[in-house]
């Protein structure tokens, strides 16, 4: 518009037409901002508002005077849920919404390779893409502070640099489609129970150090065009509309400039929400929990709440316009972005995406006299028993249900690959015979009106005759599992699943024992059994990736994102009794993170404590040494680096992945630090007999801590180690080094 004001009346009124017939906002050769700038001038105070808030369950209007589009969000973060009614969360009854079931978050996480997530992000973007879909919520990136969180499956672990480095690729992968995710759920939502009702303290050095280094990430490196609020509170405000986390953090210190959505239902005040950095309203019915009036949407906090105190004059328009800005600028770069590919579902490509990321993400936790991989060559009769060897793991476990087109259990991806073999199944107990969840029907019949001991008899019988007995079992989708909205109560094996491991040991040692879960489980057979596979919640093609896995066609090479625990109360936030606070007269649970900074391996290491299985452990069917670890120089100062670079040879003789793990020790510090943390991995290919050089560059953003008397991250001058491992108990090299300033 500028350049209309230089020229004469005549030739203005003449431009003026022109750009009324191709009006800026519309125009993709003009910047964004402009265009942006354009449409909110043209817009009304009514049509601002609803644009804020949800006119459906997954949906908000755009603006249809204007040709600006509506946005559809969708779950997230694994495949793409299928689509609800515009007012139920029932199905909606299409029979063309059916997807990829990619791995569970923790599973990608698990395989310690960023290009691994971005093609995840690549493949889900395209599926978002194709379903039409504007924003799709996911990733999450809460850290894993306890293993009874229910949600954990969905996040990426327990430490702050492999999720930052996990989820910026994602996030592009999926952006590249001109879809936004919608980075999950800022902050401080650490777990099931009480999720809309516990307030959460912590230290600043926790926040910035642990909790929010992969939102910032997400922000600062990936981009995400989108960050969801989270249901709990933080210092007595809803994380939906919470100052410090929304305005000053994130907003302010990060700069985001994209949109803040609601978690749905999680907005609770008109006033806060207006002032306090929420961008758009989501939830179901008016209050998002409980029932509403006929037209719910309209009673938003964002709606017609708001509408009246603009017109009351109790608020002006600025914060108003600043969301609508956010949203326009979130609809230029999906929906009107006219270079934005048209993407696709359940292709050949995201099917085999999916297979290969469940294989590299797949944990060999034990394997005591290379019991594994099977000797396929030699085998007869393999016994499969338990209930996870067969059960559909798409469907359940709350928002991130799905409906796919296939998955592959267990059964059946051996089935498949031992072909020759007598495969034979025993149920060995039963957990949950439930297959639905709103309204999806997994289609299976598991019901099972044995009694436990003669599950086990059967299984026991079967067990003697087999050449080798694996054991599927594990956790669920099922409430008080792996399930959004509750928490587990413990961190056994539920449905009698030790007994049934214990009598399989004595049976037959030749017992290899998979566990399916996004959490942690205790193991107290675990000096009875030879070989354990962590196989996460894998995805449609989960069974054939651990059948590659059982039998070597794929060498493992996942590695823990978090620790397992010999029992619960080994966990930082179990110990400290601070879960699940502590609750108030008016129904609120106040909880202070007391672990502070001593998140998993951080709280193992401070306290002595010897883990089940560490963080970053994982084995392989070869074998790897190490070189000793080398410094470029042992001093630098201000902006200046190091590189490390160590050797690592494959001993053994087949082909393999070794994740070579760089832990940064500050060995005198002011003020109290982890006693080593997590800065560099790297994931390299050897074949039989190679060696490899991994190289680290070590700069000043690897030594410094948040200190909260600055509020500024300070790297202190004097001497760190430079720890190279397996695990963060398995320490193969380390070297000193001196930061000066
Ligand atoms: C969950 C979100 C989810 C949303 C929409 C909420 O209950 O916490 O993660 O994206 O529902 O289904």
């Amino acid at each position: 518009m500028k350049r209309l004001f230089v020229f004469g009346f005549g030739l203005f009124a003449l431009l003026s037409v022109q750009a009324e017939q191709h009006p800026v906002y519309l125009d993709p050769q003009e910047p964004v901002e402009e265009r942006i700038e354009d449409a909110l001038r043209r817009m009304t105070t009514a049509e601002k508002i609803a644009m804020i808030h949800a006119q459906s369950k997954f949906s908000s209007p755009g603006v249809p005077r204007l040709g600006i589009p509506e946005v559809w969000m969708t779950d997230g973060p694994h495949g793409i849920r299928p689509e609800v009614l515009w007012d139920q969360w029932e199905q909606a009854g299409w029979s063309n919404d059916s997807c990829v079931n990619f791995p569970a978050l923790t599973c990608l996480a698990a395989t310690w390779d960023p290009a691994m997530a971005k093609r995840y992000g690549r493949a889900i973007g395209e599926e978002a893409r194709y379903r039409k879909k504007t924003v799709l919520l996911g990733p999450g990136v809460n850290i894993y502070q306890s293993p009874l969180n229910g949600r954990n499956f969905e996040y990426m672990g327990e430490d702050p640099f492999l999720a930052s480095e996990m989820v910026v690729p994602y996030v592009q992968g999926v952006q590249e489609n001109g879809v936004a995710t919608c980075v999950k759920h800022y902050a401080l939502n650490n777990h099931e129970l009480n999720r809309h009702t516990t307030d959460v303290e912590v230290s600043d050095r926790a926040l910035y150090e642990i909790y929010l280094p992969a939102f910032r990430a997400a922000v600062e490196k990936g981009h995400t065009w989108a960050i969801m609020g989270s249901y709990n509170l933080y210092r007595g405000q809803h994380g939906c509309h919470n100052k410090r986390l929304l305005v000053d953090i994130l907003k302010g210190e990060w700069g985001f400039d994209g949109v803040v959505v609601s978690d749905w239902g999680g907005t609770h005040d008109t006033e806060e929400a207006i002032h306090n950095g929420l961008d758009m309203e989501f939830g179901t019915w008016t209050n998002g929990l409980s029932s509403g009036s006929s037209n719910a949407y309209d009673n938003y906090y964002l709606a017609a709440p708001y509408a009246r105190l603009i017109a009351e004059g109790k608020v002006g328009t600025a914060e108003l316009d600043d969301k609508v800005r956010r949203i326009l600028r979130l609809i230029y770069r999906t929906e009107l972005n006219p270079s934005r590919p048209y993407g696709s579902l359940c292709s050949e490509e995201h099917f085999d995406a999916a297979r290969r990321i469940a294989e590299a993400g797949m944990v060999l936790l034990k394997n005591e006299g290379g019991l594994l991989p099977l000797p396929v060559d030699e085998l007869h009769r393999v016994l499969v028993v338990g209930e996870n060897a067969i059960k559909m793991m798409s469907v359940g476990g709350g928002s991130s249900s799905l409906k796919t087109k296939y998955e592959i259990s267990p059964l059946e991806g051996l089935q498949r690959l031992l072909q020759g073999v007598e495969v034979v199944y025993a149920r060995g107990y039963v957990g949950d015979t439930d297959g639905s969840y709103n309204g999806v029907q997994s289609g299976q019949h598991l019901e099972d009106s044995r009694t436990p001991d003669e599950l086990i008899a059967e299984a026991v019988a079967e067990a003697k005759k087999a050449d080798y007995v694996i054991f599927v079992g594990g956790l669920n989708k099922s409430k008080h599992q792996d399930c959004e909205d509750s928490d587990r109560t413990a961190l056994d094996l539920p449905y009698g699943q030790n007994r049934v491991i214990e009598a399989l040991a004595a049976a037959n040692p030749r017992l290899v024992v998979v566990n399916v879960s996004g959490n942690a489980v205790a193991m107290p057979w675990l000096g009875r059994v030879k070989s354990v596979v962590q196989a996460w919640y894998a995805g449609s093609e989960g069974g054939t990736a651990l059948a590659a896995v059982l039998t070597g066609d794929t060498n493992p090479s996942g590695r823990l994102p978090f620790t397992f625990p010999v029992r619960l109360e080994d966990v930082g936030a179990i110990a400290t009794g601070q879960y699940p606070g502590t609750k108030r007269n008016d129904g609120i649970y106040e909880e202070t993170y007391a672990d502070d900074l001593f998140v998993g391996y951080r709280w193992f290491d401070r306290k002595k404590i010897v883990p089940l299985f560490p963080f970053g452990h994982g084995l392989s069917y070869t074998t790897f040494r190490y070189g000793k670890a080398n410094l470029d120089r042992n001093r630098f100062s201000d902006d200046g680096e190091l590189t490390l670079s160590v050797s690592v040879t494959n001993t053994g003789d087949r082909a393999g992945d070794e994740v070579v793990q760089l832990y940064i020790r500050d060995v005198e510090s002011t003020l109290i630090r982890p006693e080593k943390e997590l800065k560099g991995f790297s994931k390299m290919h050897l074949e039989p007999g190679e060696t490899k050089t991994a190289t680290f560059t070590i700069d000043r953003s690897m030594l410094a801590f948040f200190d909260d008397a600055q509020h500024a991250w300070v790297a202190e001058p004097g001497r760190f180690e430079a720890i190279v491992a397996a695990s963060a108990t398995d320490i193969r090299t380390r070297v000193s080094f001196y930061y000066d300033k």
